[in-house]
C-alpha cells in the first residue's frame, strides 16, 4: 500500500469479483470496495446505524445490506435505502409465548422509528490491477 496526497492503493482489482465486497483499511477508518456490475465504488465499511461491518452483510447491484439489522444503502451514493428491520418471520413470531411476541412488536415500532446515517463515500479510481481510494474533500 502506498499513500500519497489523499490517495491510497487499497486492493487489487482481481480480488473483488462482480458482485463481491471486501473491506479495506485507510485514512485510519474501515473502507469498503464493492464491485457493482465490473466497476469498484468504495463507502464507509460501517453501518449508519450501528457501526457493524457491512462487508458482512450481502450485496445485491448497488445495495448493501446490513448483516445485524438488516438496513440498506447505495454503495455508490450512500444513501441510505430502508432501516433497521426486526428480522424475525410472522410464522416464528407465531411460535413464541405472548410476552414475547409482546415485546418484539414494541421493538419493532421503535425501530422502525430509527433512521441511519448515511454512508461517507470515496473516489475510486483504476490503475491498471489497483484499485485507488481518495478522500473527498
Ligand atoms: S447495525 Fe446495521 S442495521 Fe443495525
Amino acid at each position: 500500500m502506498s499513500a500519497e496526497a489523499g490517495s491510497v492503493e487499497v486492493a487489487k482489482v482481481s480480488e473483488i469479483p462482480e458482485g463481491k465486497m471486501k473491506s479495506v483499511r485507510a485514512f485510519d477508518t474501515d473502507i469498503l470496495l464493492a464491485n457493482v456490475g465490473g466497476k469498484i465504488y468504495a463507502a464507509s465499511n460501517r453501518c449508519g446505524h450501528q457501526n457493524a461491518p457491512l462487508h458482512k452483510g450481502s450485496l445485491e447491484g448497488n445495495v448493501v445490506t446490513c448483516p445485524l439489522h438488516g438496513a440498506q444503502f447505495d454503495v455508490i451514493t450512500g444513501k441510505n435505502l430502508r432501516g433497521p428491520q426486526l428480522g424475525m418471520s410472522q410464522e416464528m413470531m407465531q411460535k413464541l409465548p405472548q410476552e414475547l411476541i409482546q415485546m418484539f412488536k414494541r421493538t419493532g415500532e421503535i425501530l422502525s422509528e430509527i433512521q441511519a446515517e448515511p454512508l461517507k463515500t470515496y473516489s475510486v479510481s483504476v490503475q491498471g490491477n489497483s484499485i485507488i481510494v481518495e478522500k473527498k474533500p
